[in-house]
């Protein structure tokens, strides 16, 4: 059985504790990061857990997911999640079922962030939930 979850992180999210904390909280990507590692342990799963600012490079990583044979893709493309069709190919390409993520609800904010490419090649969508996105996506990942 394959034993490892891809979670994978979109642009800007380097920045979270100081970035718009109004709308994402302070909690850092490292601490976030901390807490999925403690979760998916708890489910006996290891983690591979990333943030990039470049498209392309989650793109390669949908594809590294899938060659690791990874048990799921936990993924919050953040900004890209609204404008990439390459993602949504990739997460179609792939055979680890992808779970979107998002710290925010997107469909309560603006009308650009209700359409989700990479929501069209996912089981399931956790947001709004800041942390507790990445948390519940590992328990639904680890149910699947
Ligand atoms: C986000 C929501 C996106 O609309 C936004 O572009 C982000 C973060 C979230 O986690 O709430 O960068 O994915």
């Amino acid at each position: 059985m394959p034993s490892t979850l891809y979670i994978l992180n979109g642009p800007n999210l380097n920045l979270l504790g100081t970035r718009e904390p109004e709308i994402y909280g302070t909690t850092t990507l490292a601490e976030i990061e901390a807490a999925c590692v403690e979760k998916a342990r708890g489910h006996g799963l290891s983690v591979t857990f990333r943030q990039t600012n470049h498209e392309g490079t989650l793109v390669d990583w949908l594809h590294e997911a899938h060659v690791a044979g990874a048990k799921a893709v936990i993924i919050n493309a953040a900004a890209y999640t609204h404008t990439s069709v390459a993602l949504l190919d990739a997460g179609k390409a792939i055979t680890p079922p992808v779970i979107e993520v998002h710290l925010s609800d997107p469909e309560t904010r603006e009308d650009f962030r209700h359409l989700s490419y990479i929501g069209m090649a996912a089981v399931a969508c956790i947001k709004g939930k800041g942390l507790g996105s990445y948390i519940e996506a590992i328990d639904a990942a680890a149910a699947l």
